[in-house]
C-alpha cells in the first residue's frame, strides 16, 4: 500500500513565496539597483540549518518534490565541503606604490574605466554573496584607498551588517589611511591589515619604488590607537631584502601596541621576479630568525583554526610580554588549503575561487546584461565546483604563470591582495 499522502500546505513544486524565502531569488522589480532586485531586503540566513528535516526521496515525494541533484550554492560549499564564508573584493587595480613582489617592474596595463565595477555593482554582488553565506568581507586592491569615493563604498558594504555580514575589513598600504580613519570607523570597519616590509626609508624606496616609510609607520600607530577591533601589519619576507629586520618589525609594532605583526612567505605571481631576482624566505626560517632574539609560544592557526596564520605570543628573552601577537603565513611551504574559506571578486568583476589558480568566471558581463541574482548565483556555484583541493607547488605555479603570460595570468595587484 502506498504511504498516506501527507499534506504540505506551504511546499509544492510550484512554491513561490517560500522558495523565494529559502533560495532568496526574488521576482519582481523591487530594487533601487538598476537591473536588479534589492538583495538587502531579503531574509537571511542562508547557512546550513541544524534543524533541517532529513529529506529522502520518499519523504520528498509526499511534498510533491523530486530530488534533482546537489543542493544549491547556499553556504557556498565546494565539492570538498568547504564553506566559503569569506569574500575579498578588490575595488581597484591602481596603487600608489610599486611593490616589486606584487606587480611586474613595467607596471600593469590599467583597466579601461568601464571595466571597473561601479559601487552599485559591487554592492549588489556583495549583498548577493552575503545572502549566499558570506560573513566576512575584505576590501583590497591595488590600494583600495586610491579609489575615488571609497568612504561611500565602505559605508554601503558596512550596511550589509544589518543583513548577515559579520566582519568588514580592509587591506591597505596605509599611505592614505590617516585621513580616512574616522569614516572607516563610522562605516563599521572592524579591522585593517596594513602592509609594511621594512622600517628603513631607503629600503622602503627600493621595495616599493616610492617614498612613504615614515607616513606608513605613523599611520599604523594612528590606526592602533583609533579603535579598530584589530590592526595587523603584513610584511612579505624576501631573502636578503628584509629578512634581517623581522625582530625590529615585531618590536616596532607588537611590543607596546596590540598590533598583530604578520610575516608572509613570498609567493610567485606573474612577472614578480619570484625565484629570479627575489627569493622566498621560508616560514621555518622566519620563525628561527625571530627566536634568535624573542621567545615565541605557539597558539595555533588564527580564526579558531580556519585562518592562514600560525599565531604566536611573543616575549623578550627577559620575559617581558608583547601586547600584540605574531603571525606567520606559510602559503608556500605549508599550505592551508584544507581549511580555505576564501573567494575573491576582482575589480573588473571576475569571481575567483583560489588565489593561486588562474580559473575565474566573469560576473560583470552577465550582470550588465540583466542577469538575475539566481543566474549570478548559478555562475558562482559553477566556479566553486571547479575549485581544487589545493594549489600546485610554488615551482609549478611559477611555470604555469610564465606559460600563460601577462595577458592571461594575473599579477597580485590585478587579483587583489
Ligand atoms: N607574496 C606574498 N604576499 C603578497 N602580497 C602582495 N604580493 C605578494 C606576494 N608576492 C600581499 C602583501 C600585501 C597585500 C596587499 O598582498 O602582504 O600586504
Ligand atoms: Fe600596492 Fe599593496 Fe601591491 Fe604594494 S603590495 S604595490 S602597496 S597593492
Amino acid at each position: 500500500m502506498p504511504p498516506a499522502r501527507r499534506t504540505a500546505p506551504f511546499c509544492s513544486a510550484s512554491c513561490g513565496g517560500l522558495a523565494d524565502a529559502v533560495y532568496g531569488f526574488p521576482r519582481g522589480p523591487t530594487s533601487d539597483i538598476p537591473g536588479g532586485v534589492d538583495a538587502r531586503s531579503l531574509s537571511l540566513p542562508v547557512m546550513p540549518s541544524g534543524a533541517a528535516i532529513p529529506m529522502d526521496a520518499e519523504t520528498a515525494a509526499t511534498y510533491g518534490l523530486t530530488l534533482r541533484g546537489d543542493a544549491r550554492a547556499h553556504g557556498l560549499f565546494d565539492r570538498f565541503g568547504r564553506a566559503h564564508t569569506y569574500l575579498r573584493i578588490s575595488v581597484t587595480e591602481r596603487c600608489n606604490l610599486r611593490c616589486r613582489y606584487c606587480m611586474p617592474e613595467e607596471g600593469v596595463q590599467l583597466l579601461p574605466k568601464d571595466h571597473l565595477l561601479s559601487f552599485e555593482e559591487i554592492e549588489r554582488l556583495a549583498a548577493l554573496f552575503v545572502r549566499l553565506g558570506v560573513r566576512k568581507i575584505r576590501l583590497t586592491g591595488g590600494e583600495p584607498l586610491v579609489r575615488r569615493g571609497i568612504d561611500d563604498l565602505v559605508a554601503r558594504i558596512g550596511a550589509l551588517k544589518a543583513h548577515g555580514l559579520e566582519r568588514l575589513m580592509m587591506t591597505s598600504n596605509a599611505l592614505l589611511l590617516r585621513e580616512h580613519i574616522p569614516a572607516l570607523l563610522r562605516a563599521g570597519m572592524d579591522a585593517v591589515n596594513l602592509s609594511l616590509d621594512t622600517l628603513r626609508p631607503e629600503r622602503f624606496r627600493r621595495v616599493t619604488g616610492r617614498e612613504g616609510c615614515e607616513e606608513t609607520i605613523a599611520a599604523i600607530h594612528a590606526a592602533a590607537r583609533a579603535g579598530f577591533r584589530k590592526v595587523k601589519v603584513n610584511a612579505v619576507v624576501m631573502k636578503g631584502v628584509n629578512d634581517d629586520e623581522l625582530v625590529d618589525l615585531a618590536r616596532a609594532f607588537a611590543r607596546e601596541l596590540p598590533i598583530e605583526m604578520r610575516y608572509i612567505e613570498y609567493m610567485p605571481f606573474e612577472g614578480n621576479g619570484w625565484g629570479e631576482e627575489l627569493e622566498m624566505f621560508p616560514a621555518a626560517s622566519i620563525r628561527g630568525r625571530l627566536e634568535e632574539q624573542l621567545r615565541l609560544e605557539a597558539r595555533g592557526l588564527n580564526d579558531g583554526g580556519a585562518g592562514t596564520a600560525q599565531m604566536y605570543d611573543a616575549f623578550e628573552k627577559d620575559g617581558r610580554p608583547f601586547q600584540g601577537q605574531i603571525g606567520i603565513i606559510s602559503s608556500m611551504t605549508e599550505p592551508f588549503c584544507g581549511t580555505c574559506n576564501r573567494t575573491r571578486l576582482t575589480a573588473d568583476g571576475h569571481f575567483r575561487w583560489c588565489l593561486l589558480d588562474e580559473g575565474e568566471i566573469d560576473l560583470r558581463a552577465p550582470l550588465r546584461a540583466g542577469a538575475t541574482d539566481g543566474d549570478l548565483a548559478g555562475l558562482i556555484e559553477q566556479g566553486l565546483r571547479s575549485k581544487r583541493a589545493g594549489h600546485a607547488p610554488a615551482a609549478v605555479l611559477k611555470e604555469t604563470q610564465k606559460a600563460a603570460g601577462p595577458t592571461h595570468a594575473r599579477s597580485m595587484i590585478r587579483i587583489g591582495g
